[in-house]
């Protein structure tokens, strides 16, 4: 096996909190422990293409625990394979792969470490059978990477949806309101479920459990008969009801996910104000919940995860993402993952505690 020297690190997709951990683990062991060079590409496979790069210093990964984002920046839409391009007015798609390949090989890197959810990695995937020598860390606040448990970014992103409830809760109590909070979470209900859950959401929809609109407005009304003349409605950006489509804000074919979900919350809003003639207010939380800084849980699971990644690195055991089953930290084949989401199972206990609760899922 050949000795590593010099390896590279990118962060690709939407970002998370913990990004900089990772960064900083990969970096601070790689230079202390082994002696190895490491190079940021930056932001994600856009760098690897147009060989935009800088070198890592223990210095420079010094101080960036704390910080959001991520200091070599991220793309969702760079895809080697299927490169945006305008000729003559026209918008086309090349295939780069062979650009970055180039481009790594120029560069002399013995591996690569790909910090990315599954669009991300499952472009590492291909250009490991080119011949890149790949490790993948998982990361996404979505919550949806199979093979892992947990990936870092979800805990933080549910703490902030939570905190948001908390703050909802007071003004629904006062004007005695629906209040509906549209989190993310793409087609899996992870956020929606945890934060409900964290902060006493009252009815909790999640892409996994198609509601009924009936039934939403009947749990509203029957609080209300009961004396709770207000209703926290968390609803996950892509839950759709049972005879309805998911709400897409924009369609854009450049990106890894084409579909830009969002808009359920408002369409929710007015359909339960003309059936039931109560006041209803939306909070769309957005990028707040992607933003800032990383929660301790996530500083020590992405740093955890960093360091890992490289362990794999050094043993030459590439094609592989570091996964948390349990509270130990496994190899996992990232072929493994291809086109594959994790789901809110329907059995999950936290969907069992809710419905024990009293909390409605809108069925
Ligand atoms: O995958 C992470 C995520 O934040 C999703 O929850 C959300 O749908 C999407 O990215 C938004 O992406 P962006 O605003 O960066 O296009």
């Amino acid at each position: 096996m050949a000795k590593i020297k010099r390896i590279g690190v990118l962060t690709g997709g939407g970002d998370c909190p913990g990004l900089n951990a990772v960064i900083r683990a990969v970096t601070k062991a790689a230079i202390s422990e082994y002696g190895i060079e490491v190079v940021g590409i930056l932001d994600g496979f856009e760098g690897l293409v147009e060989e935009r790069v800088r070198v890592l210093s223990y210095l420079s990964v010094s101080g960036i625990l704390q910080q959001g984002g991520t200091i070599l920046g991220t793309s969702n839409k760079a895809n080697p394979f299927r490169w945006p391009m305008e000729i003559n007015g026209k918008l086309v798609y090349q295939d780069m792969s062979d650009d970055a390949v180039a481009v790594y090989e120029k560069l002399g890197l013995d591996a690569l470490v790909v910090i990315g959810g599954d669009g991300t990695l499952s472009i590492a995937n291909r250009l490991m059978q080119k011949g890149v020598n790949i490790v993948g860390v998982p990361k996404t606040i979505d919550n949806d990477i199979v093979g892992t448990d947990i990936t870092f970014g979800f805990n933080s992103a549910y703490t902030c949806a939570a905190e948001a409830i908390d703050r909802l809760h007071t003004t629904a109590q006062s004007h005695h309101r629906v209040m509906i909070i549209e989190v993310m979470g793409r087609y899996a209900g992870w956020i929606a479920l945890y934060s409900g859950m964290a902060a006493g959401g009252d009815i909790i929809l999640i892409p996994e459990i198609p509601y009924e609109l009936e039934k939403v407005c009947e749990v509203v009304k029957f609080r209300g008969s009961k004396g709770k003349q207000f209703s926290i409605i968390v609803v996950a950006e892509g839950a759709k009801s049972k005879d309805g489509d998911l709400v897409v804000q924009e369609v854009d074919q450049t990106r890894t996910d084409p579909l830009r979900l969002g808009g359920i919350g408002h369409k929710l809003a007015h359909e339960i104000e003309e059936r039931t003639d109560i006041e209803c207010r939306v909070t769309v939380l957005g990028h707040l919940q992607r933003g800032g800084t990383p929660t301790p849980f996530d500083r020590v699971l992405a740093t955890r995860f960093g360091y890992a990644a490289l362990d794999l690195v050094m043993k030459g055991d590439f094609g592989k993402m570091v996964a948390l089953q349990g509270n130990t930290i496994v190899p996992f084949p990232i072929e493994e993952l291809a086109d594959k989401t994790k789901f809110v199972p329907l059995d999950d206990p936290m969907i069992q505690a809710g419905k024990q609760i009293g909390v409605s899922f809108g069925v």
